[in-house]
């Protein structure tokens, strides 16, 4: 079984890289899903977590679900636009539904901190 370590574990709130994962701290529990968004493959890992505790992608805002990794909400905008297109954002996460987010199990081992 592959394990990817967590060198810096997030704070609650935050959200930070480790391999192909990013992985968030929502209120002391760590979740770690796929890094690359299903829209346009924007790096999770430098998102944020919304009020509701759902990821949300930097380049389109597109937010993802940690518990199962779909997309609730979907992108505003495309490629260098970032605002709401009509119907554009229902059509992404339609075909989202399909590819939700990779989700990883976070262990502490020891004194370190993995994704398995
Ligand atoms: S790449 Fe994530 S919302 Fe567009």
């Amino acid at each position: 079984m592959t394990e990817t370590r967590v060198d810096h574990v997030p704070a609650p709130g935050q959200v930070v890289r480790a391999g192909p994962y990013a992985v968030a701290n929502v209120d002391g529990t760590l979740h770690a899903v796929d890094r690359l968004c299903r829209h346009q493959g924007g790096d999770l890992s430098r998102g944020r977590l919304d009020a509701q505790g759902c990821l949300v992608c930097p380049w389109h805002f597109a937010a993802y679900d940690l518990d199962d990794g779909k997309m609730v909400r979907g992108p505003k905008g495309f490629l260098w636009i970032r605002r709401r297109i009509p119907g554009y954002d229902r059509f992404v996460q339609a075909y989202a539904r399909y590819l939700p987010l990779r989700r990883g199990r976070v262990e502490r081992r020891g004194d370190r901190t993995v994704v398995v």
